[in-house]
């Protein structure tokens, strides 16, 4: 098996870190490793923070739905989506003067930038997933750094045009979480079209989610009380933290978007 394959095939999310620090050097081929990766145009329209401070990693743990092994990770880095620093290149670099403008005539970003930049930190994010695991760390992503925007905002030190797409955290994995079982995929015919998009029907929906309820049916006494779905809708799409999640970045992206329409 080709090695980058084997690693990208074995990978999983690890939650929790033996008690040892990252050496300065793997931190840093990590970060190299973020860096190389694609970017739209070569703009690279993200940010990172490496978060060293322990009172900020304790702050995160709590802001992104209290999860306390946030805290425990000797890595923290966090991937922002960010058109800042080129939108105040824009206002230094001599273009108003060449153009015969205003500062408050630049274009200020918009959805279609926010996006692209959102991909180019998510890639250059999967990239140190990628480069951590080939060093022997395990790494977990956290969705909920899009929380709570306002306090990251403050805690972080976050203009307008700098949005915290994602952050993940680093560490050694316990033997635990080196045996623990890899999460199941669906099948590939329900991901996986050939050139054209297919919407899948309630009998294609069960076949899709058959394996998933027999493994629900295995812990519960050969039952299905609540299909997967009506689990989700409940536990995931309609909890708390994703209301917070939409709250924190309806206000995040009025910040773009505001100013556009201005
Ligand atoms: C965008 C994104 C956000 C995530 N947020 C969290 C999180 O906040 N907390 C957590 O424990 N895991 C989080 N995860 C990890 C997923 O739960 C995990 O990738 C998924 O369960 C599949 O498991 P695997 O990575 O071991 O294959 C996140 C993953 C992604 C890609």
């Amino acid at each position: 098996m080709n090695e980058t394959l084997n690693l990208i095939y074995q990978r999983r999310s690890v939650r929790a870190y033996e008690d040892k620090s990252v050496p300065a050097e793997v931190k840093q081929s990590i970060i190299d490793a973020a860096m190389r990766a694609p970017t739209a145009g070569n703009m690279m329209l993200y940010s990172m923070i490496d978060i060293t401070d322990q009172a900020i990693k304790d702050r995160l743990a709590e802001t992104c739905d209290n999860q306390p092994f946030i805290a425990k990770a000797p890595l923290v880095l966090m991937f922002f989506a960010d058109y800042q620093r080129w939108y105040d290149y824009f206002k230094v670099c001599g273009m108003t003067t060449a153009l015969g403008i205003s500062e408050n005539e630049i274009r200020t970003p918009e959805e279609g930038d926010l996006l692209l930049a959102c991909c180019d930190a998510l890639i250059a994010a999967q990239n140190a997933v990628v480069a951590a695991e080939a060093l022997g760390l395990g790494s977990c992503y956290i969705g909920d750094i899009m929380e709570n925007y306002e306090v990251h905002r403050e805690l972080l030190n976050l203009p307008d045009y700098v949005f915290p797409i994602s952050m993940v955290v680093f560490g050694y994995p316990t033997e635990q979480q080196k045996e623990r079982q890899q999460p199941e995929r669906f099948d590939k015919s329900f991901i996986v079209f050939e050139n054209k998009y297919k919407q899948l029907n309630k009998a294609e929906f069960d076949e899709m989610y058959a394996k998933t309820h027999e493994r629900i049916k295995s812990f519960n006494n050969g039952k299905l009380e609540k299909s997967f779905g009506e689990m989700m809708y409940i536990k995931k799409y309609t909890a708390d933290f994703t209301k917070e999640l939409n709250r924190s970045v309806r206000i995040a992206m009025d910040k773009w978007r505001l100013k556009t329409e201005q």
